[in-house]
């Protein structure tokens, strides 16, 4: 068997999750970027011994993209399958990221697959599928950034259950930047404390926060070498931002803390 990723789990959501795939519930996942979704879908996955079937929404996703379509080829057409079709007859894991960004006549394919008849029709062979017990359907957006006008349509929404992620606290997150960088506790430990004063931050023009993923991008630079400072600078002040002036408030709140020697 494959090594199961690791998640450091925010409260009690391996379990909300399994519950939701015994029940044959599909699950709605909300969070900002890099806050461990993408993460907790792999690891439950490979918990659970379902392969995983991921698909990155976006404005122009159709319907046959996920469901499958005709292909002409050597003379013949034949039928292929979208990854959605592949997931349910593969019994899987299908995970459906930023889901908001598809349309809604694409998100519309969910909902027979997403309430009690568990079948996707396939409109162009006349074929039904009909999901087996372990197939489980898992979307995931981002609150944050959403374009008011798109959200999910109430009658998408309701057919999942719902899980809200936000980022760890200092404990979980310590233990995170150590496991995925190899940093000792100490320099793990600043950058959790630094992720801590630029969340509390509310005067700055930022668009989202520090994220989880930004603290261990930055601990991977520090782990290979790079100064303290260089590297939060690299990984998190100018990913956060484009304006000057914003990089400065943010470079302040890190020499606060560590020091012009870091
Ligand atoms: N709870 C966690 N356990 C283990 N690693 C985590 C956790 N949360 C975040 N990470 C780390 O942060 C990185 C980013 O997490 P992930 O890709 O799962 O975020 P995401 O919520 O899917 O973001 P996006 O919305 O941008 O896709 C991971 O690669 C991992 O290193
Ligand atoms: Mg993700």
């Amino acid at each position: 068997m494959s090594e199961i990723p690791f998640y450091a789990q925010q409260g009690s959501e391996c379990g909300l999750f399994e519950h939701a795939w015994r029940q044959q519930l599909p699950l709605l996942i909300k969070g900002p970027t890099g806050c461990g979704k993408t993460r907790f879908v792999e690891h439950m996955a490979a918990r659970l011994q379902r392969p995983l079937v991921t698909v990155s929404c976006h404005d122009d996703l159709s319907a046959a993209d996920l469901v499958g379509r005709f292909l002409i080829g050597n003379g013949s057409t034949q039928w292929s399958d979208g990854p959605l079709a592949r997931a349910v007859r593969l019994g899987a894991i299908c995970y459906l990221d930023e889901v908001v960004e598809a349309r809604k006549d694409t998100t519309v394919v969910l909902h027979p697959l997403a309430d009690d008849r568990r079948i996707l029709p396939i409109e162009r062979t006349g074929e039904q599928l009909q999901a087996p017990p372990e197939f489980m359907l898992v979307i995931s957006y981002n609150p944050g950034y959403q374009n008011l006008l798109k959200g999910l349509k109430p009658s998408t929404r309701q057919r999942f259950v719902a899980l809200s992620l936000g980022y760890p606290n200092a404990e979980v997150e310590l233990a995170i930047v150590q496991t995925e960088t190899g940093l000792p506790q100490t320099q793990a430990q600043q950058l959790v404390q630094l992720a801590k004063a630029l969340r509390s931050l509310s005067d700055q023009d930022l668009e989202e926060t520090a994220s989880t993923r930004l603290l261990v991008s930055a601990g991977r630079l520090v782990a290979s070498g790079l100064p303290m400072r260089q590297a939060c600078h690299a990984a998190i002040v100018d990913a956060l931002t484009d304006d000057a002036t914003t990089a400065q408030a943010l470079d302040e709140v890190m020499r606060a803390l560590f020091g012009d020697a870091a």
